[in-house]
């Protein structure tokens, strides 16, 4: 049967996304957030999983305010990277993986969970950075992913979002959807978005490391707990766009402790930095025991 072995979690500021694709990697501002990732990087090649199922926000880039999904799986076999403003940034293209995809919106759905399903859409930077910063520079006409990956989008954008509650439930769900899948592959999954930022309005720039950190402690040891925390905490707490981070507790609900039977998961990294753009950077890469 398919396993999920570890989960992943990032942020996604579109600006590291622009400082690897300028080269600017090494420049005093980005040098030590790019350090706190080549662990990662390494930790990705000596684990490679045979599919990624990245959670991961859309910025009414596939998904304008016309028609908002609350949880859209992509079921298509590629997706190609999105242009949001600037033209598609150069990475290669997200191969997808139709079977999995398929047979976990066929699940999930069993399960209760309302899948809106996508068999087109193009992936912004929410996708596409956290996939550059754990996997290094890419050349689009040579090289390709590490491996095929299901995008998952979460809105966190429009009112009203996802309880971090149901996120959570919904990570126990995909946890049975991909146990349920009778090839024996070895699946990651993601978590991505956040920590603290607020883009707009009176508190813009709002950066909170002691709320973050604790959010990372509580993931780690206690995300039945984490997951009680009502919308309001995370705004007040880790501005407008920290909302963001109920998507985290849709990976850590898969893990394999939640419903047991299984120990906490191994945290094989943690990294915090402030700033990326206007945005505080927190990473953690937890593994099954
Ligand atoms: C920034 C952060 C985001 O999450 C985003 O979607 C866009 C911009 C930023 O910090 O600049
Ligand atoms: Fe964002």
């Amino acid at each position: 049967m398919a396993r999920i072995t570890a989960s992943v979690f990032t942020s996604h500021v579109p600006a590291i996304g622009a400082a690897m694709d300028m080269g600017k990697t090494q420049e005093a501002y980005w040098a030590p957030l790019f350090k706190g990732y080549d662990f990662s990087r390494q930790w990705m090649k000596d684990n490679k999983p045979d599919v990624i199922f990245l959670v991961y926000n859309d910025h009414a880039t596939a998904f304008s305010l016309d028609c908002i999904p609350t949880f859209a799986i992509g079921t298509a076999a590629e997706f190609q990277p999105a242009d949001e403003g600037w033209g598609p940034r150069p990475v290669p293209k997200v191969v997808g993986h139709p079977d999995l995809a398929s047979h976990i919106a066929q699940s999930v759905i069993q399960q209760d969970f309302d899948l809106t399903i996508v068999n087109k859409m193009d992936v912004d930077h929410g996708l596409t950075v956290p996939l550059s910063l754990m996997c290094g520079e890419k050349d689009p006409k040579t090289d390709a992913w590490p491996c095929p990956v299901i995008p998952f989008a979460v809105n966190v954008v429009q009112y009203p979002v996802p309880s971090g509650q149901r996120c959570f439930n919904l990570g126990r769900a995909i946890r049975k959807a991909v146990e349920s899948y009778d090839k024996d592959i070895n699946v990651h999954i993601w978590g991505t978005g956040g920590m603290s930022h607020q883009l707009q309005g009176a508190r813009a720039g709002l950066i909170n490391k002691e709320w973050d950190n604790q959010f990372l402690d509580l993931l780690i040891d206690n995300p039945h707990g984490l997951a009680k925390m009502p919308h309001i905490d995370y705004v007040r707490e880790a501005g407008s766009e920290g909302i963001e981070l109920v998507m985290w507790l849709i990976a850590r609900g898969a893990m394999s402790d939640v419903d047991g039977p299984a120990p906490l998961p191994k945290v094989a990294h943690r990294f915090y930095h402030v700033p990326a753009s206007n945005t505080a950077v927190g990473h953690l890469i937890l593994e099954n025991q």
